[in-house]
């Protein structure tokens, strides 16, 4: 996720374009630039950092022109430095390009125009696009950029200036936000409504597939066959706090539901029809695989939880035994590494210290360490051979939701990836599995369009100051996330069990109004999970659960329940912690919590 704009005017671009970015640094802020045409060429202004790093640069670069692209970076494809920072352009910097999106066959395209004679200079997928349409140009950037785009696989949302055609700006989207601005005389493009505010509340909303060429005489939208679309000016009334949060109260409440389309962004290239599952760039081969003798996956709150859902999937379907350790027990308790020992480390961050730690006693003895994160750069992901992203894009808000998700599927991947190579599953139930994971985005929609159940539910608890979740097997994992989401938000005590232990001890906790969250997806265990669930009633709980679509047993034995749509087992939690995290988050709205940013608590644990 990257933010993206883009002007045409009278006034100074660079001025214009920086106060843009400002508004979309919650896209991404590890690299900004600003490409501005002066005359007959284009200056680019580029680096690595915050926002403020441009800001300072361009005070003393001052750039001159009324035309310009601006983009601030969340990195995908290449660490963040000055020369992965967009915009990127073609050889003779006559063509700039800024991207936001994922350029999936930049491999293929960046191999056939070397054969062609074009040089790169930086790792990013977007270099592809500037050069390719370079390759297209002959006197006319919109067929260029039309001819570029439909060699392009995967997303974008782009902005291209050419200092061969110098008034004008032409854009194009798929799969990626944009929102074009008309002001008076002026122009914009933006990844976000945010960024154009300031000048104007006039907006076109663009849909896939279309371009958008603008200079000094006004806008145009054309279709692929450069027909031109009439389209409605849309008048925003939002004001720009509401808008940077996508329309939503909270950056926790935005980032919830852009889970189906990280969960998706995750298994891209990864998990497809057909063909094997792949792991990026990382060599495993099927020798190394079999010589692994024990997995540790070493994570920190959420991420730690999505190892726990990280073990029960490796060790059901590559049946490879996997010990799941919170880092800061894990580094002092001496654990038996050797070189047969595979380290899967998590980190959204990847800058959590006791994480760091952990995944560097490893290595010193000798295992080979795999990283999940979220964050292209971070320390995490310099410290080890292997990185697996997930690609959920920025999270702001202090817990954790679409990072959890997104690590799941980094889990399911993993496990996938090694059964396949072991052949603990035949190709057929690998191609099943892969099927049914394609579904979850789809699913994960459904599942936020039932919203109003568990809003409903938490207008009810909400002045509950203690809980209890439990769950079996994976439900149990999910419980376990739920209540650290509960806790961290809304402060409300909860404690998470498995739903067999509770019997020993904490029981007598149990009262009438007590409320329990009762996880019940897992259908071989949904009839132990049914008599744990009378246990409490019996002793007065309010029970709420959690459970697949049509499982009508559960609905007899509680007070309310959650449906998620049905699902093969092992990959419930993606879902069903879905309605955990909104429960959480209601909960702490009514109570008045301020959920982006919990007391007492960090996004990103640099401390022992
Ligand atoms: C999650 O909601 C929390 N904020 C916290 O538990 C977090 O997951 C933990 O600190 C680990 O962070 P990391 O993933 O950045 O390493």
């Amino acid at each position: 996720m990257c933010g993206i704009v883009g002007f045409v005017g009278i006034d100074k671009a660079s001025s214009v374009l920086l106060e843009g970015l400002s508004k979309l640094e919650y896209r991404g802020y590890d690299s900004a630039g600003v490409a501005v045409i002066d005359k007959d060429h284009i200056n680019v202004i580029k680096c690595k950092g915050r926002l403020a790093n441009l800001e300072k640069k361009l005070e003393s670069h001052p750039l001159n022109g009324c035309v310009g692209i601006g983009h601030t970076r969340w990195a995908t494809h290449g660490e963040p430095s000055d020369i992965n920072a967009h915009p990127h352009s073609n050889a003779d910097g006559t063509i700039s390009v800024v991207h936001n999106g994922i350029i999936e066959n930049y491999v293929e395209l960046r191999n056939e125009l070397k054969a062609k004679g074009y040089k790169f200079v930086s790792e990013t997928d977007t270099e592809v696009i500037p050069q390719l349409i370079d390759y297209f140009y002959d006197g006319d950037l919109v067929d260029a950029v039309m001819k570029a785009a439909s060699k392009l696989q995967g997303s974008y949302a782009i902005g291209v200036i050419c200092s061969k055609e110098p008034g004008k700006l032409v854009a194009a989207r798929k799969d990626s936000p944009l929102v074009v601005g008309v002001g008076k005389g002026e122009y914009f493009i933006a990844s976000d409504i945010p960024a154009l505010l300031n000048h104007t509340r006039d907006v076109y909303f663009l849909n896939d597939n279309e371009f958008v060429v603008m200079d000094n005489s006004g806008v145009k939208i054309l279709d692929e066959n450069k027909k031109e679309i009439k389209r409605d000016i849309y008048h925003v009334t939002w004001n720009a706090n509401a808008a940077e949060k996508g329309g939503y109260d909270h950056f926790m409440a935005k980032e919830i539901h852009e889970q189906p389309k990280a969960i998706k962004d995750t298994m891209t290239s990864r998990i497809m029809k057909g063909k094997p599952v792949t792991l990026d760039n990382i060599s495993l081969t099927k020798e190394q695989i079999d010589n692994i003798d024990k997995i540790y996956i070493v994570a920190c709150g959420t991420a730690y939880h999505a190892g726990v859902v990280g073990k029960y999937a490796i060790e059901k379907l590559a049946r490879i035994p996997v010990e799941v350790d919170v880092a800061s027990e894990f580094r002092y308790r001496e654990p038996i590494i050797n070189k047969k020992t595979l380290m899967i480390i998590i980190s959204q961050s990847g800058e959590t210290a006791d994480t760091l730690a952990a995944l560097r006693e490893a290595k010193a003895k000798g295992a080979r360490v795999i990283a999940v994160t979220n964050v292209v750069g971070s320390t995490v992901s310099r410290e080890t051979d292997d990185v697996l992203y997930t690609w959920a894009g920025p999270e702001i808000a202090v817990a954790s939701t679409k990072a959890y998700v997104t690590q799941l599927i980094v889990m399911y991947t993993l496990a996938l990836f090694f059964a396949q190579n072991k052949g603990t599953l035949s190709d057929s139930e690998i191609e099943n599995l892969k099927a049914e994971m394609l579904t979850l985005p789809e699913k994960a929609e459904q599942v936020l369009e039932n919203e109003d159940v568990v809003k409903d539910f938490a207008s009810k608890n909400y002045a509950e100051s203690d809980m209890f979740y439990i769950g079996r097997g994976l439900d149990y994992a999910v419980a376990m996330e739920g209540s650290l989401k509960l806790k961290e938000v809304s402060y409300i005590h909860s404690e998470a069990y498995a739903g067999g232990e509770l019997k020993h001890g904490p029981i007598a906790l149990i009262e009438k109004g007590t409320v329990v969250i009762a996880g019940a997806t897992q259908q071989k265990l949904v009839e132990k999970m049914i008599s744990n669930i009378k246990e409490v009633t019996t002793r007065g709980a309010k029970v709420l659960a959690f459970a697949l679509e049509g499982s009508k047993e559960v609905k007899d034995v509680v007070d309310s329940v959650i449906y998620v749509p049905k699902v093969i087992d092992v990959f419930a939690p993606v879902l069903s912690v879905i309605p955990l995290q909104l429960l959480a988050y209601y909960m702490a709205i009514k109570k008045g919590c301020d959920v982006d940013k919990p007391r007492n608590l960090a996004k990103s644990v640099t401390v022992e």
